[in-house]
């Protein structure tokens, strides 16, 4: 039986825009999908840079107006790859058009702006997603199904970081073309809108809700010269960011992101220490879990480094042999693929907007704490 098309309209070229493309190419062919997703179009600032990517990556066509690409009739699901400024504007338009939308992360700049995101698409009652891509690696699906099954017990700790070091040059520009995560317009916040809501996304998802935060910010670089006015201006990003939480079920969180830890590209760590049992996983080695189980006979007692690619582990027996993993790329794969699944099913693959909405409550309030230098509680 033929499969029912699903037209996609990419909005957006850069580093997420090549992430979805390939994960919309391969996912029906590792994945049973009643689906076929197709390319449709393609749409950047440039209409040279959009075709050139449409021709790389087999879109049908190319745009450089998304209003244009939202206005097709042909186009089911319009996906947002685009910086920060433009979520809302893209997201809702969609929404009113009736379109399914996916959408990159933060889903806005602020939980104002996701708030009304999330209004446009339960209004539309449209099919929406984050792309909060670290859920599926599948060592962290792997944390998630120990934690449900309460192999851990009662959790005191969730311990979480990600670090870079790409901006601590001050010749590094604010704004325009790849640092516009620099320019607080663009980006809404520094790394606690960027690095930090992925760590907060995943905790939300292992650990629950969290009730209050305590956060602590700094701009290590105040002023830097913005790339398209040239002008030397100040800073309004935070380059690092920490705090401490309380979460719903009791335990205690603590959280740090910076882009000025010398020596680390892309870092992100997270640890959940349990009564019975804990886990530590390292994006740098994303296809091991490290598991410690206090049931272990005392004697041989230890954190274990399990190899995640075994065809029971999650998401792996759509993949290659036991023994051989795979990589950052596939959680895009995955997300994709159980977005299309969640339509054949009439369920929403998590997370949703209504979902992401709840990390934006919890950066506001890292944000609000940093300045008010009180515990804040989160929304919610
Ligand atoms: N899930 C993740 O791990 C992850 C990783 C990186 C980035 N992101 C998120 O993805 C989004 C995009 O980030 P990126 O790193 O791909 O950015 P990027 O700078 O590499 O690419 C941005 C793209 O958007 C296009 N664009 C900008 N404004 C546009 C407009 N008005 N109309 C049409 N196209 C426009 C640009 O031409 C470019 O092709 C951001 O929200 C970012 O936070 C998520």
């Amino acid at each position: 039986m033929a499969k029912k098309k699903l037209n996609i309209g990419i909005i957006g070229g850069g580093f997420m825009g090549r992430t979805h493309s390939n994960a919309f190419r391969q996912a029906p062919e590792f994945f049973a999908l009643d689906y076929q997703p197709v390319l449709k179009t393609v749409c950047t600032r440039s209409a040279e840079g959009a075709a050139k990517f449409a021709a790389n990556w087999g879109f049908e066509s190319s745009e450089s107006d998304w209003r244009k690409v939202i206005e097709r009739k042909d186009i089911d699901l319009i996906d947002i790859a685009t910086p920060n400024d433009t979520h809302e504007t893209i997201a809702v338009a969609a929404a009113q058009a009736g379109k399914m939308v996916m959408c990159e992360k933060p889903l806005g700049r602020n939980a104002a702006e996701a708030e009304r995101m999330v209004a446009a698409v339960e209004a539309a009652k449209v099919p929406n997603m984050v792309w909060y891509n670290y859920r599926r690696v599948p060592a962290v699906t792997l944390a998630k199904k120990l934690i449900d099954e309460g192999r851990l017990g009662k959790i005191f700790h969730y311990r979480a970081k990600f670090l870079q070091d790409w901006t601590i040059s001050a010749d590094v520009p604010q704004g325009g073309t790849g640092t516009w995560r620099l320019d607080a317009s663009v980006a809404g916040s520094g790394v606690t809108g960027d690095l930090l809501a992925h760590c907060i996304d995943t905790a939300l998802w292992l650990n629950g809700g969290i009730e209050t935060v305590t956060g602590a910010t700094e701009t290590f670089v105040k002023q830097r010269k913005h790339a398209t006015t040239g002008q030397v201006a100040d800073v309004k990003i935070d380059d690092a960011s920490m705090f401490l939480s309380r979460f719903k079920n009791g335990s205690l969180g603590m959280f740090e992101a910076t882009r000025y830890a010398r020596g680390h590209k892309a870092l992100y760590t997270l640890e959940i220490n349990g009564e019975k049992a804990s886990i530590f996983w390292d994006l740098h080695d994303l296809h091991r879990l490290q598991w410690f189980d206090h049931g272990d006979e005392g004697r041989l007692r230890g954190w274990r480094s399990i190899h995640i690619t075994d065809g029971d582990h999650p998401y792996m027996s759509h993949w290659w042999v036991p023994g051989l993993q795979i990589g950052y790329e596939h959680t895009f794969v995955h997300q994709a693929a159980d977005f299309i699944e969640g339509l054949s099913k009439g369920q929403a693959a998590a997370p949703t907007f209504r979902d992401a909405l709840a990390t934006e409550y919890v950066t506001d309030a890292v944000l609000k704490s940093a300045a008010s230098k009180q515990w804040e509680v989160v929304k919610g």
